[in-house]
Parts: C-alpha cells; structure tokens; sequence
C-alpha cells in the first residue's frame, strides 16, 4: 500500500510490541502486524484481561486460522435447497463454504505500550475488516464490536488506554455454521490500525473530496473536512502525481464543524483505467502557525454520468463495464488480505482487458481499493448478499435491520475518495426482491447511500427480474442490474423507467483448466464422474448462460452499459455443478483458476476487451491418446476475423466469424476434426485475407523437466512480499505436458520462505501450506514470500524422474 508515504507525519511501524518513544509527531499510524496471540476453540472470561497467553500460537496479522485446513466433508455440511439454484428438495451440500474449519470462537490477543504523553492524545483503532462478529477488549473492558466480518468499523479508545503503560488488546471472534454462502475466512483477516493523533484534529474518515466540475482546462475540486476543534486553521495543498505542488487554499467556509473548500485545479490529468492519475490532498490543521494535526488523502480527478439512452460515460465518455465479479478470498492464501496477490490478480485481469470490478457480495479491502486507484480500475463496491430475508440460516438477516445503515455509513465513509469507485450496490439477490417490504428496504438502503454520497448511483443485482417489474422495486434503482436473464433484458428495458441496463452479474459459465469432455455440446448444470467441468466453455448452470449470450446483449443494445463476469478466478466454496459432490470445494466459474492460471475463457474475453494487443487462442490441448480418429473439434478465440487450421501440414478449412449463432459470432470453430497425433497450427488473416499471426500446439511426449516461470524476481523485504511461480512440465523438446500429474516437492533456501502451493483443481484436499503437490493439466503455482531480510533466495522444485527447476528471486528494502 502507498497511502502513507508522504511526510514524516504519518509513519507505519511493523514491530512486535510496539512502544512510542516519542510523540514529536502529531499524528501516527500503525498496522498492528506482528506478536499476535490467537487460541481457537475455547472461550473464557479471563482471555480479555491481563492473561498469560504464552502457550497460545504466535500469529501475524492479516491472518486466516481456518486456511490451514485440513479440508473436512462433515464441516458445515448443509441439508438444504439452495433456492437461488432453483432447488426445491434439500439434499447434502458438502463444499459450500470450502469445507475449511472456520466455524467456531477464537481469540486474537496484542500488546502495545504508549508514552505518558499519550494522555493529551485521541487514540483510535482502526479494524478493516474481522471474520466475524468482534468484540473488542481493552485492558479487561469491552470497547466495541460490530458483527458484519466484512465491514471497517473503528473505535475511539482514547478513554480506555493506559499511557506510559502497555496495554492489553484481546478480540474474541465467532463464526456460525451455515452462515455462508461461499468461503467466509476467519480471524482478523485485515489489517489492524493504531492511530494517535492530538485532540484537536480531523475526525477519522473525516475528509471527502469530490469533483462536481470536470473538463479538459479545469477542474472544481470540492473538499469537505470535518475537524473537531473550531477555531483552527485548515490549509489544504494539492499535488500532482510527481509530487508537485498544484494548489494550495486556507478554508473560508465552515458549516457546523465542516469546512468547505472549493478549488480550481487548472488542466487537470484526469483519472481514468487507460490514465489512472491521481492527485494527493495534505490537509493541515493549524493553531496559528502550530501544526496540529495533518491527514493525506489520494483522490482522482474524473466525471461519472449515467443518462437514458446514452448510458454510462468516464470524463465525458460513452463507456461499457468490461467487468468481472470477484469474492474475496485468494486461493491458497485463503482471506488474508495481501498486496501482492491483489496486485497479481489485477494485472492477470488488465492484460484480459478487463477494466472493472465488482466486490461480490461485500465490502473490498481497502488495499483492493488501492490498487485499482493505481492500476486503473473502474469499482462497484457492493454491501449485502441478505437484506431481512434470509439465504442462509445465520446469514446477515439477523443483523440487517439493526445494522444496515452504519455498514452503508461505514462504507462510504471509509472508501469514498477512491476515484475507482463509480457505482454502489446495496444487495445482491435479496430474497426481499419479493414482497412490499422488499421495496420499502431498497428504498431505504438508497437513500442512505444518497444521503452519505449523492455523486454515485446505487444498483441493486436482481435475479428475480419479473417480481421486482411488477413490484416497483426494479424502477427505483438508480440502475437497474440484472443477474443473468438475458431473455428478460429486453422486457426488462421496457418496463423500467432508466433508460439503461446493467448486467450485474453474467455468464457463470464452468470449467476446468485444462480439462475437455467429448461430445462438444452445449449443456446446462452438466456433471462428470471427475467432478471437471469442460473447457470448451460451452456449459453454464441452468440460471445463467454462456459467454457469447451476455456478448451478444452488450453489442447490440445500445441501453446496457456493460457486464460484470461470474467470476474473475476460481473462489473457495461453491462448487455448482458439484454443490453435492465429494470432494469438490472450489468453484468452477472463474476465467482463471484458483492458482490464478488463465483457463481457456480468459482467451474468449480477452479477444473482446483487450484492444490493444491481439489474441489467437487456440484449444483444446493436442494429446488424446485413445482419441485416434475420434471427433476432436478444435476452437479459436481470437480478435480476428478468420484464421485457417492445419493438422501436421494439411489444411482443415478457413473459418469466418458469423452471426450464424452467438458462438460462431464470437468463436472460430471446427467442429469435425478426427484426432491425430501431431501439430496443430493456426493462421489469422486480416480484412484482406493476409496471414498476421499463427499460434501452434504440439502432441507432448512423456515430461522431462520442470520449467519455472515467477510473476516478479525482486521482491520488497517486509515479509509480506510474494513472488507467483508457475511450475509447468515439459517433455525433452519443450513442449508442455498438459495431461502431467506428476507430484513435486518445493524447497526454498536463503532470504525467503515456502509460502503456499495450489494446482487449481477444484477437488484435490491436499493442503495449500505443504511443500508438496501434484500438478493439474501440467501446472502448479508455489508462493515464496521475502522476509524481513534483504537478500536472495533459490526455490527448488523437484519431481520423481525429472529434471528440477530453480529460480532466483531477490528480495530488497524499500
Ligand atoms: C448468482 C449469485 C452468486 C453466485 C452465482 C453462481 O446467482 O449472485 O453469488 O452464487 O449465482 O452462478
């Protein structure tokens, strides 16, 4: 994360205890990262107090205890008819929510020592997020809690802190079975924050800046701060991107305890996916010339309009979402938030083309919300998966009407200066869809969001299209976004005042990396006694749709302003079409795995949204021993027009994009190819039927050598750091061996640790934190994280019979 780095007034520390030696600053922030205490399982009295925890595991934070696993068919195993999935008979779902041990009460415990001066200080602690349902203890008192897992909340502890003394943290968490519909995580999953500041300062989350005028001479940049002493000074400097100073304004108008700020920013560099740029804020709090307090807060600057008929524009201009959904947990990290696996997804993401993400169905982290500032990416920050009515037993229903508003509040207060965030959502297939009360709590939820932020529109992602036509409910939505359905758009468009469509949620369609079942036909909710899922990407649930249906819509109707894909990459839980089956406990509806490795899909939206680069994709893989001479059809996807295919040198006909049916819209494909060993070749030809590209796959022989490939070999030394390597095996001339399942081991020597391992197969149980695993369709990823150290290390992987592979990554200070 980069928020805190300017001046030597906000500082991060990463230290066991953390002790202040001095307060010459006005204002500190500290992750409380290192010397956790955490026991799972029992829960007494004395654990909030002054406690000998010794015995207790050592944790850092962000921390998931339930990811270790071992996975467990008999954890939450759930009797019931999923009703989203068209279920009317209960029957055994086992991987529903990645039959990972999260269900239980744990507690987390820290110290932290203040200087006597700490006295004179406002001290806050910050939780961006706890799995689930926290109470907070200081020093033996109950301090706060708040019982959505998903939501940042802080607590002013200034009354309960002791200064010049250490103080005991202790937070009791507990998680309920059956209160999921995928994998929740557990524990304090997020970072921790400590902050001090003087007593006269701005309020936490205080600072809001928006940009009501946008153009390409100037910019209005509205700021409004919310200080706790009248009387002061409050100087706002603006810097550019490189640092520079821009603007500088002493606020004139206060209403209440707000000051107002209205600045002219000349030829601003506007935020935007293609120019992400953004400006920093440094408010200052003065008492005359005393500084008094200082807050940094990144914002961008950029205009959002939705209009009917023109749909939705990005500083001007007309735009559609190419989105994905994404849950929020990262494979075999499982929930534990960390920059680099978010910086990994979204740059797989970016070179798909893809410029928008929806946080399915919760509040993202704010490192999430960081890095999409940085690397371009438009947001749709979402609240619930339950308003009142319940999806699951002990799902959020229970908390709904008591706590709606402050988790709407605390979102938007929390996030809002992120200029990626262009749209809120305040549910996903609400049950409440139905019914008079249902539109009474839309309208509520809306109102809140309007009332905390009136610069974004508020959607809703219905399912249940028909009911919310009839009911009103649909109309009044600022945007109205439709899971699925893509029969009902039209008569969705019809019936509902907007003027425009989102497609909230799309596709779900299933697959396997690497995975392909004959015959190529298209199937609904389509099972296989492997519990795989084809990568001919032509089989979807009996709900949703494949992928040229959703293209189709976005092409041709004008009023949809774009989709968000069902699902970025693989998550733990959910594994439709296997809900049922053991052992599956990974969805299959990613466009990567749950490695991250791209499966075919990606290719497919690739060739759409990434219009800088081109893609000729072609598949299935070419080693089908047994198949000779069996209908094997080969599909292309590509961003060109047509392509010819040969098989070992003969030519297998040109193939031309039509309209014919969606998919010979979208795809090219050769549906009667007859299985031989060999070369598979194909050639792109432009508008003017000249050859531009070939893309070639080669009959494997038996694997030979493991091949490394990292995502980064220079890490930062902060023990957080990881580098991705993917292990792929090859035979002795190179070619990958996409049927490999072999077992390899993992060693890591030097500045540098084994981390995880996953091989995106949605039914293996083996563990992700053992130096060992087998390869799915030839490849792996391992995880080595840096330490704290500088230095460099060597990871080895080595499988029976094979050659090993090594890599170097280094691994330096900041
Ligand atoms: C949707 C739901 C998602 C996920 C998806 C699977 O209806 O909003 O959370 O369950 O179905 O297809």
């Amino acid at each position: 994360m980069k928020i805190y780095s300017l001046k030597s007034t906000l500082i991060i520390f990463f230290l066991f205890t953390v002790t202040f030696t001095s307060f010459a600053q006005n204002r500190t922030e500290q992750l409380l990262t290192d010397g956790w205490k955490f026991l799972k399982g029992k829960n007494e009295a004395s654990f909030a107090k002054d406690f000998n925890d010794r015995a207790w595991k050592t944790v850092t934070v962000p921390h998931d205890w339930a990811i270790e696993g071992p996975f467990d068919k008999e954890i939450d195993k759930q009797m019931v008819a999923i009703v989203q999935n068209g279920e009317s008979k209960p029957s055994e779902k086992t991987g529903r929510t990645g039959a990972l041990p999260y269900i239980g009460e744990a507690w987390y415990r820290n110290t932290f020592s203040l200087p006597a001066s700490a006295k004179n200080k406002q001290i806050i602690l910050q939780f961006d997020g706890a799995m689930s349902e926290p109470k907070v203890y200081l020093n033996g008192v109950k301090v706060g809690e708040w019982n959505y897992g998903y939501n940042y909340f802080y607590i002013d502890i200034t009354d309960h802190v002791l200064a010049g003394q250490k103080n005991v943290l202790a937070v009791h968490l507990s998680n309920q079975p059956k209160s999921s519909r995928w994998y929740p995580g557990a524990g304090l999953y997020r970072n921790v924050r400590l902050i001090t500041k003087n007593k006269e300062n701005i309020e936490q989350w205080g600072v809001s800046i928006t940009t009501p005028e946008v153009n390409k001479d100037f910019a209005k940049v509205n700021i409004k701060t919310k200080l706790s002493a009248p009387g002061t000074k409050l100087i706002t400097r603006i810097l550019d991107g490189q640092g520079k100073l821009v603007a500088t304004d002493t606020a004139k108008t206060y209403f209440g305890n707000e000051a107002d700020q209205n600045i002219k920013l000349l030829n601003p560099n506007l935020w935007s996916p293609e120019t992400p740029n953004l400006y920093t804020a440094i408010s200052g709090l003065y008492d005359g010339n005393k500084l008094l307090d200082e807050v940094t807060t990144r914002f961008g600057v950029r205009s959002i309009s939705y209009v009917a008929g023109t749909g939705f524009s990005l500083n001007g201009k007309v735009r559609k979402f190419k989105g994905v959904c994404l849950h929020h947990d990262l494979g075999p990290l499982g929930t534990a938030v960390n920059v680099a696996a978010l910086r990994r997804q979204l740059m797989i993401l970016k070179d798909m083309g893809c410029d928008a993400i929806r946080s399915s169905h919760n509040m993202p982290s704010l490192e999430q919300l960081e890095l999409c500032d940085e690397l371009g990416f438009m947001f749709l920050a979402e609240t619930f998966d339950e308003w009142a009515k319940p999806k699951v037993e002990n799902g959020y229903h229970r908390f709904f009407q008591q706590d709606a508003e402050k988790d709407i509040v605390n979102l938007v207060k929390a996030t809002r200066n992120h200029p990626c965030i262009v749209m809120w959502s305040s549910g996903n297939e609400v049950p409440d869809q139905f019914g008079a009360e249902g539109v009474k709590r839309a309208k509520w939820l809306q109102e809140i969001f309007h009332r905390e932020d009136p610069t974004r529109p508020v959607t809703v992602g219905m399912d249940q299209v028909k009911a919310t036509m009839a009911s009103g409910f649909g109309a009044l939505l600022d945007i109205p976004g439709l899971n699925y359905r893509v029969h009902l758009y039209d008569e969705a468009y019809k019936a509902f005042p907007q003027g425009m469509l989102l497609g909230s949620e799309t596709a779900s369609t299933v697959s396997s990396r690497g995975i392909y079942k004959f015959p190529v036909v298209q199937a609904k909710n389509k099972t296989y006694p492997d519990f795989q899922s084809s990568s001919y990407d032509l089989e979807c649930c009996d709900w949703s749709n494949v992928p040229d249906d959703d293209f189709v819509m976005q092409d041709d109707k004008p009023w949809v302003i774009g989709e968000f894909v069902w699902t970025g990459f693989d998550y733990l839980g959910e594994p439709t079409p296997y809900d049922e089956s053991w052992p599956s406990r990974s969805s299959y509806f990613g466009m990567c795995d749950l490695a991250g490795i791209p499966k075919d899909r990606y290719y497919l939206y690739r060739s759409r949204w990434n219009t800088e680069k081109p893609t000729l994709h072609l598949l299935p893989h070419w080693n089908w021993e047994g198949r000779e001479g069996q209908t094997t059809p080969v599909f292309i996807y590509t961003n060109y027009e047509s392509a010819e295919l040969f098989l070992n040198g003969k030519s297998l006909g040109v193939q031309k994009k039509n309209k014919a049916t969606p998919q010979n819209r979208y795809r090219l494909m050769w549906m009667d190819v007859k299985y031989e060993p060999g070369t598979l070749k194909v050639v792109a030809y432009d508008q003017n039927g000249k050859a531009v590209a070939e893309e070639t796959k080669t009959t494997a022989g038996k694997p030979y050598r493991i091949v490394l490939d990292p995502d980064r070999k220079q890490l930062t030394a902060d023990g957080k750091d990881i580098s991705f390597v993917t292990a792929t095996v090859v035979d002795k001339d190179g070619n990958p061996c996409p049927t490999a399942n072999n077992r390899l081991g993992f060693e890591v020597k030097g500045d540098g640790i084994f981390k995880a391992v996953c091989n995106g197969d949605a039914t293996s149980l083996e563990m992700f934190d053992k130096p060992t695993m087998k390869l799915f369709s030839g490849k792996l990823v391992i995880l080595v994280q840096s330490t704290h150290k500088q230095g460099s290390m060597v990871l080895k992987v080595k499988g029976k019979s094979l050659i090993s592979g090594t890599v170097e990554i280094s691994a330096q200070k900041q």
